[in-house]
């Protein structure tokens, strides 16, 4: 960070005319069938001309002004290789979360964290043992490199079956996967259970918690599995994204937590590097709170105009501590989307094995959840 110094990205006072390093995020258009059916169907809406990505829990606000400033600080620097960038970042953020830097990792997105877990897990066959239905990325690999995925069905309020999940075990599990918040279903695991649960099944196994929704969670009965890393436990790794609250999904950058004996086991494994640009962007936008305020505070109007539509038509949801929520529409989710999109809104695709009337929309701003909830009462109720 050459031209401007950190504190003043912080300040958003530098010389560097803000509002003109700012690109409006670009939009996805609206194609002209799309245009005309929107017309045909709710003249008396007024509707963006754009697409409305309900479907990939993005934060629609983009990346923060200050990380913004940085990127732009930063490109002249992006002929040189990032030598010492990695390390910088891991710094900052180990000292924000109370630990040392070496019990850090950084990763193209967690992602990146997800597969090498995936792989170590899966190198020697054995099983995985998970909840059904959750995040892909981390199964896929463990199953590609040879192990066997054992999925524990959520119970019938669609909660993580941790009994169903300790039944499951077998002497050759060697991970056991949680994502907490889930994904697709936004509900968090109990604090304590969730301890417990992780305490004991890291005994003789490797335990993987993906929280890369931690940061909007505001159930007092959420707890971060994080302590327990910093408190010395060996076999448990912790993930989180930049690429949820910070709203860089597009730069790549994500933290797997672990003791230092693991991540070095696990930091060797990595095929690729971050870049100048992934890296000081996260440095500023991590140590930029307003902005992880401003977007937790817009992100909980969205779910209230989710949850209120939810309410005034007697839909089943449940109770999300994410940037999605999972609603019961009553209506085949295929249709639901294609519908939707025909409106020019982007809505979840299926997640097997739930039930198929089931959608996942991720919010987007206020404004655009209004939209969404104009149209679902006039094509649905
Ligand atoms: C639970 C969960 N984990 C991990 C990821 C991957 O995020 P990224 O690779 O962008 O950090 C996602 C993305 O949607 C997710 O929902």
């Amino acid at each position: 960070m050459s031209n401007l110094t950190r504190r003043q990205i912080l300040l958003g006072g530098s010389a560097v005319a803000a509002a003109s390093l700012i690109p409006a995020v670009p939009k996805t258009p609206l194609t002209p069938q799309m245009r005309m059916m929107a017309q045909a169907v709710a003249t008396d809406i007024s509707r963006p001309d754009y697409i409305i990505r309900l479907s990939s829990n993005e934060n629609p606000y983009g990346p923060s002004r200050v990380a913004l400033q940085a990127i732009d600080a930063n490109m002249h620097r992006t002929n040189r290789y990032n030598m010492q960038g990695e390390r910088s970042l891991a710094e900052v953020i180990a000292r924000i979360n109370g630990l040392t830097s070496d019990h850090l990792m950084i990763g193209s997105g967690s992602g990146e964290i997800l597969n090498i877990a995936g792989m170590l897990a899966g190198m020697s066959g054995g099983s995985v043992v998970c909840i059904d239905p959750t995040f892909q990325a981390l199964l896929r690999y463990a199953h590609s490199a040879g192990a066997e995925i054992i999925r524990v069905p959520v119970n019938e309020a669609m909660a993580a079956d941790l009994d169903g999940m300790r039944r499951a075990i077998r002497p050759d599990t060697n991970l056991v996967y949680l994502v907490n918040p889930n994904n697709p279903i936004p509900n968090i695991i109990n604090g304590k259970e969730m301890r417990d649960f992780v305490l004991e099944m890291s005994e003789s196994r490797l335990v993987f918690v993906d929280e890369a929704y931690h940061e909007y969670v505001e159930d007092p009965n959420y707890s971060s599995m994080l302590e327990l890393v910093a408190n010395g436990h060996k076999n448990i790794v912790v993930a989180r994204t930049a690429s949820k609250i910070h709203g860089l999904a597009g730069l790549r950058i994500g933290f797997g937590y672990a003791h230092p004996d693991l991540i070095k086991d696990m930091q060797w494994r990595k095929t690729g590097d971050t870049t100048v640009l992934s890296i000081e962007a996260a440095m500023a936008s991590y140590q930029d709170d307003e902005f992880q305020n401003f977007s937790r505070r817009k992100n909980r109007e969205s779910r209230a105009i989710v949850e209120d539509m939810c309410e005034r038509y007697s839909l089943r949801y449940i109770k999300s501590n994410t940037n999605f929520s999972l609603i019961e529409t009553g209506i085949e989710n295929q249709q639901f989307q294609s519908t939707m999109l025909k409106h020019g809104i982007a809505t979840g695709r299926d997640f097997p094995p739930i039930n198929k009337t089931w959608s996942r929309i991720s919010m987007s701003k206020p404004e655009e959840m209004e939209y969404f909830v104009q149209i679902y009462a006039r094509l649905f109720t």
